[in-house]
Parts: structure tokens; sequence; C-alpha cells
């Protein structure tokens, strides 16, 4: 018997999975409450960009296998349901706001069948696996839960949900993890290592990974700042540790730092949680990786004022990308957008470009300025600010834009620009972490 699939929250999350688990050859409803999200799915468009995704999600549309719905009671259909809603940080402190699993959970409670499994997927604080479960024991004892936390990468969203480089699912107990094991065979028969864990480690093991990753990034903008300091070159220093196997050369980029919907707000809701269970000590270090984090941005406006002037207010700065990374359209907590609109704050006259980004930043900050081309961003400008690494921005040709622009000044806050191109071509070229 084939299985039927819930996907409950069809975000950035949700909609992937759904499309995903279709093009395994489930029958897959998704449902969210907003409902025009909901209309564009059903229509077999995406809300937002994400590479393949989008010829993916009108593929499966067509296999009728795949539908979306505002209807929670279209669950009831459903042996399997993949809570896959958003867990932001609350307004009022570090921790993550619960509100949308709790409701997801207890919206899909009532039409939940003999035997069925609920699985989240959100990344959660440890012990909200248990605390749902047990709600669940009183609301629809009939039903089961897991935790099944994904590590997909904005941009690559697909091929690390088919392709993952490992699953993790935190059960209670055998009949779980058979039921799991069924959905994901043609995933384990590629050979994708499986790990059982019990519930909280199942949670840890999500905030726990993101959390190395912040490390990694934040230790690399730690040493950029001694490379300033000291005399010397960041990228060099990466390259030639990344060659030791035990600490690898990924995620040693040096720039501006991380942002996006995950990795500031999990680490964020990681210390919170750790302090209420009395391990905050543990934590502590992650205090001071996000406190290098957000100083890389402020580095970053420093290089500025010593180019221009402490004032800017004379001043036009072009800025060149608004995502959180290339390959994307989400600007949450976007450290190029953020340096953007501080630069604004301080006087000056910022325009923004970006390939994909600039709809859903200027929905965020519909006052700074935009331009559709990157000729128009840098016309007149007194310098500019690379800020994400889009591919297109490494095949601009300097001497295409010197006469377009007032003074020939570039900052790199990615470290992927070309320095010698730039300068052989006249341009004033800094980048974080490179003191040459
Ligand atoms: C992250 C995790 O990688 C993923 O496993 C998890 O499921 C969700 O959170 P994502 O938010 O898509 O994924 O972005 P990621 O590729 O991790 O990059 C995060 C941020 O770090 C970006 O702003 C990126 O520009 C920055 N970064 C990354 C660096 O500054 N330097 C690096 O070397 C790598």
């Amino acid at each position: 018997m084939t299985l039927t699939l819930s996907v409950v929250g069809c975000g950035y999350l949700g909609a992937t999975h759904a499309a995903c688990m279709s093009s395994l050859g489930f029958t897959v409803i998704g449902i969210d409450t907003d409902p025009n999200k909901v209309a564009m799915l059903q229509n077999g468009e995406l809300p937002f960009y994400e590479p393949g995704l989008d010829t993916l999600l009108a593929q499966e549309m067509k296999t009728g296998r795949l539908s979306f719905t505002t209807d929670f009671s279209a669950v009831k259909d459903a042996d399997i349901h993949f809570v896959c809603v958003g867990t932001p940080q609350s307004k009022d402190g570090l921790a993550a706001d619960l509100t949308y699993v709790r409701s997801a959970v207890a919206e899909i409670a009532p039409y939940l069948k003999d035997g069925s499994l609920v699985v989240g997927k959100s990344t959660v604080p440890v012990g909200t696996a248990q605390s749902l479960r047990e709600q669940l024991a009183k609301t629809a004892p009939q039903a089961d839960l897991a935790w099944n936390p994904e590590f997909l990468r904005e941009g690559f969203a697909v091929e690390d949900t088919l392709t993952p480089n490992r699953l993790v699912v935190g059960v209670a107990n055998d009949r779980a993890e058979q039921i799991l094991k069924e959905v994901y065979k043609p995933i384990i028969d590629l050979g994708t290592p499986w790990i059982r864990a019990d519930l909280p480690t199942a949670e840890l093991v999500k905030v726990a990974a993101n959390s190395f990753l912040a490390t990694k990034i934040s230790f690399i903008n730690a040493m950029a700042e001694v490379c300033e300091a000291a005399g010397g070159d960041v990228t060099v220093l990466a390259q030639a540790i990344g060659y030791d196997p035990r600490i690898g050369n990924k995620f040693l980029q040096a720039g501006i730092g991380f942002g996006g919907g995950c990795l500031p707000k999990d680490i964020r809701a990681f210390m919170a949680r750790a302090e209420e269970l009395g391990a905050k000590q543990a934590l502590e270090f992650l205090r001071e990786i996000d406190a290098i984090n957000l100083r890389a941005r402020q580095r970053v406006i420093d290089v500025v004022r010593s180019e221009l002037s402490e004032d800017l207010t004379q001043y036009k700065i072009a800025v060149l990308g608004a995502t959180f990374k290339p390959d994307s359209d989400d600007v949450r907590d976007s450290p190029a957008l953020d340096i953007a609109v501080q630069l604004q704050a301080a006087g000056a006259a910022v325009v923004v470009h970006d390939p994909k980004g600039i709809e859903p930043a200027r929905k965020r900050f519909p006052k700074l300025k935009y331009a559709e081309v990157v000729t128009d961003a840098v016309k007149d400008a007194d310098l500019i600010l690379h800020l994400t690494e889009w591919k297109e921005y490494r095949a601009i040709d300097p001497s295409a834009l010197s006469s377009l622009v007032k003074r020939k000044i570039i900052i790199d806050g990615r470290n992927m620009l070309n320095r010698e191109l730039w300068r052989k071509a006249g341009w004033k070229f800094h980048a974080l972490g490179r003191t040459d």
C-alpha cells in the first residue's frame, strides 16, 4: 500500500519536503494557513526562489500526487504527518517561538487516524518533542510522534532533501523507526547513513550542527580581525589550515558573517534553552560567536568611514547583494541588508542591487533605494560594497564600471572577487582580513 503523507507548513522547508516526497512516489497533501501561499503552490508556482525546486514542483503537480490546501481536516487521509512550520526567534528574547509548532500539532490532532505518525522536522529547543508527544498522548492517543531534523541549505534544498549526507530520526520505539524507514527507503538505498536517536538527541543534533557551522565562520572571522591587526591575509591562512583534514576547508570563508533564517536564531535559541536546563556555561562561547559575527558587519562600516569620512552624508554607496547568501531570495537577518540600512541611517545615499532579492528586501526595508541593474546602482557612487557573493558579481569587468563611478573604491565583504583584476583596472580594493 502506498503511504499518504501530509506536510504541515509550506514555507521553505515544507514546500521542498512536499515536492521531494511526491517525487519519491507518495501522495502528499501540503497544508498552510496562508491562503496566498497555498494558491500559488496549488498553481505550481513557488512563493520563493530556490534553484530546481520550481521545476520539481511544477512536474509533481502534474502527476496529481501533490496538492495544497488551507484546510487542516485534509490530513485525515494521511498516514504520516511532517510538521515543517517555522520556529522564529521570539520577539522578547533569545528563545525560539514555538507557537506555530504547538498549534500545528493541536490542529491536526483531531484528524489523526489509528497508528499514524507525526514527524517533527522544524528546529526546536530540546525537550519540545517529548512535551508534544505527551500532549498527543492526551489528545490523540491513537497516534505517535517522532523527530526527524532536516539539514537542508538554501540554494541546495532539493539536493539536500533527496540525497542528504545523513538521515537522523528521533524515535521512542521500533515501530516509529520502521515507518520512517519505509518513507525514506529510496534515500536509504542510496547508501545514506541512518542514525536512530532518542527524541532529545535528535533535536540536539540539529542545533549542535548549526552551532558548529556558526563557530567555524566566526572562528575564521576572528582570524580575519587578527590578520588585519597583524598585517596578515586571512584567505591564505584559511587555505593553509584547511588542508588539514581534521579542520577541513569548508565554511572558512571570511567576510561579513552569517545570516539567514537558521544560524543566528538557532544559536540564540540554543543558549536560551541551555540556560533553562541549567547548562548555561556550556554554551557561553556561542555568545562570543554571535558577537564576532555581528562585529564583522561593523568592521565593514568602519572601513567605509576610513575610506570616505566619519560623516557619510555627502557620499553615495552602491551595495551589491541583499540576500543572506547567493542563489536565494531570502533576506532574513541578511548581513548585507543590515550593513546597507546602517549606512543609510548614518546619512549615506545607499543603492542596493541584488539578482533575486530586491522585492523581499523592499518589503522589509521600503526606505532603501534599489536598482534593477548593477550599472544603475553604481552610477556616481563614491564606493562599492560587494556583500553577497552572487556569481554575476564575479563576472563584472571592473573597467566597464570605471567611467560610471565617482571614485574607484571597492570593498569585498565576501573575499570572492579577483583583487588583481580590480587593481589592474585602477581600483582601490579592500577585503576583510587582508591587509595588503
Ligand atoms: C544552514 C545550514 O547550513 C543548514 O544545514 C541548516 O539546515 C540551515 O541553516 P543556510 O541557512 O541555507 O543553511 O545557509 P548556509 O549555507 O549554512 O550559510 C549561512 C550563512 O553563513 C550565510 O550568510 C553565508 O554567507 C555565511 N557563510 C557561510 C560565511 O560567511 N562563510 C562561510 O564560510 C560559509
